[in-house]
């Protein structure tokens, strides 16, 4: 079966074709450079990057699939695709609509089944479906969720946990911020943490950043280690708790952001890692799964690997970031219904 999937919740429009388990195409233009001057995602110049670059990435898509040779009215004539699966949830409400409007009218002029797709789920298959066993833990940590849940097949899981506050990928941009390195966070932090390593540094006695205690152990805040960390940046740069986050940037040696960064990094990463092995051992999975954004980490993966080896099942890192595979991928293997398409609609939250 042949699906069509479509991202567009947040920075990314995507578009991929798969073929049951095997992927044929998987399209990404990114808005990343866009939003580096504002420091983070601006929503209005999103929307309008998604209008300009959506149809022309599913036609890349396509045409990378062996669907059409030339332009997508050729899908009138040779029914190349059997569904299409769109990410209508949660995310950026101009990228939903713009994405979900697409969808939903491709659908109706080539009368294919429109499947409506959770994207904070789809996470889940950036890794490849036909590895994952069951009973199977999933680490979900991308830019706007972090999620635990416990999957006893592909249709039915229970969530353990979620963030109560800020998600991990929004704590590492906001601590970019802090050390003003570029958007988005989790790669700089990560360089800079990366750069402090490879200098010898002794890394031993570093002071981790104080970790939540909260009651459900399968909850996290960021928001606290956000605070913290703002905190210990402040102390460094001088000890004036009144610096703002540009102030304390502008003083800090490259040296001491990058010691910060490393902090912050292993701080997030243990926090993340605490929650996932008392989860492996109150449910005993087979498998582990981390996805989302945040999982493009380094070093969360080497640790990770360090703890539950033979059962850490991991995305490719491209893998890890939003893109549409993992949007066809849950269509088919949640074995999701079709929706009306004049019935679609979008869910911010
Ligand atoms: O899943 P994703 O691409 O988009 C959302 O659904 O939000 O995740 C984006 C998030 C950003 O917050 C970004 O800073 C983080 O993933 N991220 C990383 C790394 N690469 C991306 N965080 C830590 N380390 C990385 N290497
Ligand atoms: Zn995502």
């Amino acid at each position: 079966m042949k699906i069509l999937g479509i991202e567009s919740t947040c920075d990314e429009t995507a578009a991929s074709v798969i073929d049951d388990s095997c992927v044929l195409s998987n399209i990404i233009a990114s808005q990343i450079d866009i939003h580096k001057e504002f420091g983070g995602v601006f929503p209005e110049i999103a929307a309008r990057e998604h209008l300009r670059a959506i149809l022309p990435t599913i036609t890349l898509a396509l045409k990378e699939a062996g669907c059409i040779q030339h332009s997508l009215s050729e899908l009138r004539t040779n029914k190349t695709i059997d569904a299409i699966a769109v990410a209508n949830r949660p995310g950026l409400i101009g990228g939903l609509m713009i994405g979900a409007m697409t969808a939903r009218t491709l659908a109706e002029v080539l009368s294919l089944p429109l499947i409506a797709v959770d994207h904070v789920f789809a996470h889940i298959y950036g890794v490849d479906p036909e590895r994952m066993r069951f009973p199977c833990l999933a680490l979900v940590v991308s830019g706007g969720h972090t999620t635990i849940l416990l999957l006893k097949s592909h249709v039915e899981y229970e969530v353990l946990g979620e963030t109560r506050d800020d998600a991990a990928g929004e704590a590492f941009d906001k601590a970019a911020k802090v050390l003003g390195l570029s958007y988005p966070g989790g790669p700089s932090v990560e360089l800079a943490a990366a750069d402090f390593v490879a200098t010898g540094s002794d890394t031993s006695g570093l002071r981790l950043l104080p970790i939540p205690k909260l009651d459900n152990p399968y909850e996290f805040s960021f928001s606290g280690l956000k605070t913290a960390f703002l905190r210990r940046a402040q102390e460094v740069a001088g000890g004036d708790f009144r610096m703002s986050s540009e102030e304390v940037s502008k003083t800090l040696t490259t040296r001491q952001k990058e010691e910060l960064a490393f902090i912050f990094r292993e701080s997030a990463v243990q926090i993340l890692l605490n929650a996932l092995a008392k989860a492996n051992q109150e449910f005993c999975p087979e498998q582990i799964i981390i996805s989302g954004g945040v999982s493009a980490s380094v070093r969360l993966r080497s640790r990770a690997q360090e703890l539950f080896g033979e059962k850490l099942l991991l995305p490719d890192r491209a893998m890890s970031t939003d893109n549409a595979v993992m949007i066809a991928r849950a269509a088919l293997y949640l074995g999701l219904p079709a929706t009306n398409p004049r019935g679609l609609t979008v869910a911010p939250n």
